[in-house]
């Protein structure tokens, strides 16, 4: 795989991870998944994790997974690029992973005393792909391997958190998130 198809390969396979976070800022508000429990004196996740949030994110993400399916065969001969067809399961464990780890690093922030907004770097960054290469490996192990050589896990792991950086920046500015990470 040449340099040009190792780069279209990790965002094409990631495209369904990277859409959830943004919807869930979109479109979240009301209940916080936590119910507002606390733990250790502090609350187990926060609000900033809700059920309406996380469904949109989820939601999103399937679409898009599903949107790619379609528009895979054209797209590889307009790019002359061999780009991967998602399986289903795919479709639906990226998205999935990407809400579930987020929600897990909430879990993270909360322990270790960060309110609901404080900056975590590192795991802000990254903790969505972690999650979502981590159900898509468990629900399609086959394409997940076959997809995501060593080169391309590279590629995903540079590239994500300059995207993650730039969309928050763009978000913050627009007035969607109230801080820029
Ligand atoms: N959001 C949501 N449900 C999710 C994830 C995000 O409703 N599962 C919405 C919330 O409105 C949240 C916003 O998207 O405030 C930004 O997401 P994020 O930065 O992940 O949450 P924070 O508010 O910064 O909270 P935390 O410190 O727990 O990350
Ligand atoms: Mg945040």
């Amino acid at each position: 795989m040449d340099a040009v198809a190792t780069v279209a390969t990790a965002l094409w396979a990631m495209l369904p991870a990277y859409v959830p976070n943004n919807a869930a800022v979109l479109f979240g508000g009301g209940p916080p998944i936590d119910g507002g429990r606390t733990m250790g004196g502090r609350r187990l996740l926060g609000d900033g994790k809700t059920w309406r949030g996380t469904a949109a994110g989820w939601l999103a993400g399937v679409g898009v997974g599903l949107l790619l399916r379609e528009l895979r065969d054209p797209v590889s001969d307009a790019l002359g690029v061999a780009l991967p067809t998602l399986p289903l399961a795919a479709a639906l464990a990226l998205p999935l992973g990407a809400m579930l780890g987020d929600i897990g690093a909430s879990f993270l922030k909360r322990r270790t005393g960060r309110e609901r907004g404080a900056p975590f770097p590192g795991v802000d960054q990254l903790d969505f792909v972690v999650g979502a290469l981590l159900l898509g490996a468990v629900a399609a192990p086959s394409w997940f391997f076959e997809t995501f050589t060593l080169p391309v896990l590279a590629v995903v792991l540079v590239i994500t958190p300059v995207l993650h950086v730039i969309t928050n920046a763009i978000a913050y500015v627009l007035g969607l998130k109230s801080e820029p990470w």
